[in-house]
């Protein structure tokens, strides 16, 4: 029984830096000409009203991506840094000005073109009912109702040849920091070229330090671990910080991060944050 709902998490400081991280993934990989595939094992509802009841509980978007000013990081940033803060800006801004946050599937919708396909999965029915309602038409789209990682490997490697994989599960069940692990060196293995995008959560930094350990013990190479945190590691307080795990990220990608985690922690968690790029596998 799925009991985590993105709706009252959505815009926090996890998803600023996760769809940071995708949209210019994704805004890199379609400069070749060549169509994309893109799978999201664990796509979520697709869109969020940052009014909701979930929303306001928790509050958490105010210390997430309504806490940010663009136009100060903006200012601060130049050249190609400056140009991947303003890619994500602006396919936030819209649904910003509307109270709503979009989620990755929109984010990756708005990214990709027509000769892109996206695969998206989802078991939560309620989550799954409202994906169906935002992404439903979009000729792009497939969306199921199952269980991501079992379904990740039936469709990879796929036809277009290359592929840009999220894998950005709630960590609500038990063994779900060792399947992540299995999937990323499965998917690795069936397709040297994919793209692999793993988001974490900082609640026990132990958890972590066994995912990336099982990592380093894989045949996955060329990995990448940028982590923004808003408050120091603990035990019992929550979430404290996130990462992304990257396989084959843009050449660019380390660069931007570097230039732009440092703005984000400075306006985000001025006095307890923290941000890590780092190469934890080479080439
Ligand atoms: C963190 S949320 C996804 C957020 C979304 N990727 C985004 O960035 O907007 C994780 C989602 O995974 C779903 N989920 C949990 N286990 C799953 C599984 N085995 N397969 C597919 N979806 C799953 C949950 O219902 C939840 O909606």
């Amino acid at each position: 029984m799925l009991s985590y709902r993105h709706a009252f998490h959505a815009g926090n400081h996890a998803d600023v830096l996760k769809h940071l991280v995708l949209v210019n993934t994704l805004h890199y990989a379609t400069r070749k000409e060549a169509g994309i595939f893109y799978l999201d094992t664990h796509a979520g509802a697709g869109m969020y009203s940052l009014q909701s009841n979930e929303a306001k509980k928790t509050g958490e978007a105010g210390q997430g991506i309504l806490k940010l000013d663009f136009m100060k990081l903006l200012n601060q940033l130049d050249g190609d840094n400056r140009t991947a803060m303003r890619l994500y800006h602006e396919h936030l801004s819209q649904f910003l000005q509307r109270g709503q946050y979009p989620g990755s599937p929109v984010l990756a919708a708005a990214v990709l073109r027509y000769q892109d396909h996206l695969h998206l999965c989802e078991l939560h029915t309620a989550d799954f009912d409202l994906l169906q309602k935002e992404v439903r038409g979009d000729q792009r789209i497939r969306y199921e109702k199952v269980d991501g990682y079992a379904r990740a490997l039936a469709l990879l490697p796929p036809a277009q040849k290359r592929a840009v994989v999220l894998i950005d599960p709630s960590y609500e069940v038990d063994g779900d920091y060792k399947q992540v692990v299995k999937l990323v060196a499965e998917i690795h293995q069936r397709m040297r070229s994919a793209q692999i995008l793993l988001w974490y959560p900082v609640v026990a930094r132990g958890d972590i330090e066994r995912m990336i350990a099982g990592l380093e013990r894989s045949n996955v190479k060329d990995l990448w671990q940028f982590e923004l945190g808003v408050a120091p590691d603990s035990i019992g307080h929550g979430l404290t910080a996130s990462g992304m795990l990257v396989v084959n990220p843009p050449f660019t990608l380390p660069g931007q991060m570097r230039a732009i985690l440092p703005l984000l922690q400075e306006q985000l968690a001025p006095a307890y944050g923290h941000w890590l790029v780092k190469n934890l596998i080479a080439e």
